[in-house]
């Protein structure tokens, strides 16, 4: 296992290109199974999700190709099987997005339970309650689920909940169906657009993503297309926090400043400078932060995958902050290991109390999930001597180049492979 070293203490000064969103990007790609030809998709971010995904296609049967920096070509027409093996799809959450296209497709799906971080517990209720509205019988046997629907029909569906992946699923799937589908308490975030935009250059009819009501009036088959990926607005999110959290300047580059609404107002609010411009956010600060409280929301509120980071950053606040996670049940599991970097934050059920101290201090901890992987990458930064992180696979899912970028920028980040541990060791 890599471990990413760290030598706080230094403020990040620069400017930092964001990459396309790994949370679009994989959709688009499970999407293309739908395609009726090669599609080529661009702004692909260098992640091991990205790779997962790819690897899903190759096993159903894609022909899946490099053809240049961030760019992936899919061949959907050789697919074969409609039955994701069971390693991948444990891997990752987001496996579960090739559901949708699969039916729509082949009419019967046999698919594990997906895996992916361990952020509580993360059903596929509404997934498949939708698609059994659209038509679908949905079994369970021996820990895989069996959906088949030789045809899927229109329907009006209420989500109880603005499920980013169920809202994606059932759009897709319902590209393809026999009349129309309205999903209402849709998700929308701006990654749903961005899928929006892909299915309607492959030739769907889709109306309303990035509102709650999503229209689709299904077409009898989809063509291929050429599409870039909308930029990741977590990564450059992460970014900007660590910008505020080392009292540094930092130009995020190529985002869409409105995806960034409410960290840019939260930053604002702990003292931090946030300059938008048509397409970048500077993020200066030369103190410790305010105290605030943090609310994540479905969009446009505060994002849960930014909460860790953020509550990274807050552990120096002159005073008390607070974190209140709505979205997800297990997604405080960094709080220890902040401790162990001299943090002081408690659990409250769904809220986090965080009793700034003046200074963390460098310690060796491990990412436990994605997003609490990079919280802990801000905290290194801002502690004073070294930090050792393990469990950078975690990282690696959600970030390219993650020690580039920040070294780029004046921090002291080196990602040391296993075998060169190993031989320092020696
Ligand atoms: C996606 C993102 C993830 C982000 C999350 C919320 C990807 C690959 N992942 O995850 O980074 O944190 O959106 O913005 O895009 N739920 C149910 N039943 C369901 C589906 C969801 O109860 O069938 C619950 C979940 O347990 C969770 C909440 O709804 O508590 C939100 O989940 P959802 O919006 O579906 O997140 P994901 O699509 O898994």
């Amino acid at each position: 296992m890599d471990t990413l070293r760290i030598v706080g203490g230094r403020e990040l000064r620069g400017r930092i290109v964001t990459p396309g969103a790994k949370n679009s990007c994989l959709k688009l790609l499970a999407m293309s199974i739908m395609a009726s030809d090669e599609c080529v998709i661009s702004n692909v971010p260098q992640v091991t999700d990205v790779d997962t995904m790819c690897k899903l296609l190759e096993a159903l049967g894609a022909k899946v190709s490099n053809t240049g920096p961030g760019e992936v070509r899919v061949d959907p027409t050789t697919i074969v099987s409609a039955d994701p093996p069971d390693p991948l799809v444990r891997k990752m959450r987001a496996s579960v997005q090739v559901l949708g296209p699969l039916l729509a497709r082949f009419g019967e799906v046999k698919m594990p339970f997906p895996g992916g971080c361990a952020i509580g517990s993360r059903p596929i209720d509404l997934h498949l309650r939708g698609l059994s509205a659209m038509g679908a019988q949905v079994s369970e046997e021996h820990g895989y689920i069996i959906v088949r629907a030789p045809r899927l029909v229109g329907a009006e569906i209420h989500l109880d909940f603005p499920s980013v992946g169920a809202t994606e699923n059932l759009m897709a799937a319902a590209c393809l169906a026999s009349g129309t589908t309205i999903i209402r308490n849709a998700a929308r975030e701006p990654e749903i657009v961005d899928e929006q935009n892909f299915l309607v250059r492959l030739g769907a009819d889709i109306r309303g993503a990035g509102t709650d009501t999503i229209k689709v009036t299904g077409v009898k088959s989809l063509g291929s297309t050429n599409y870039s990926v909308m930029p990741d607005r977590i990564q450059a999110g992460t970014y900007m926090i660590a910008a505020a959290a080392t009292r540094g300047d930092v130009t995020v580059t190529g985002v869409v400043p409105e995806h960034l609404d409410a960290l840019a107002a939260k930053l604002a609010e702990t003292g931090a400078a946030v300059i938008c411009s048509e397409d970048s956010v500077r993020v200066a600060m030369g103190d410790r932060p305010v105290p605030i409280a943090v609310k994540s929301m479905p969009y446009p509120g505060f994002p849960t995958d930014l909460q860790a980071p953020i509550a990274a950053y807050l552990t120096v606040c002159r005073g008390t902050s607070t974190i209140t996670e709505n979205i997800f049940s297990n997604r405080f599991r960094y709080v220890d290991e902040l401790a162990r970097m001299g943090a002081h934050v408690g659990v409250d059920g769904r809220t986090a109390i965080i009793r700034g101290v003046n200074e963390l201090t460098g310690a060796r901890v491990v990412a436990p999930d994605l997003r609490a992987g990079a919280a802990l990458v801000i905290a290194g930064l801002m502690a004073r001597g070294e930090t050792t992180l393990d469990g950078t696979a975690h990282i690696l899912r959600g970030y390219d180049d993650v020690h580039g970028k920040l070294a780029s920028c004046g921090g002291d980040v080196e990602l040391v492979s296993d075998s060169a541990s190993a031989a320092a060791a020696e």
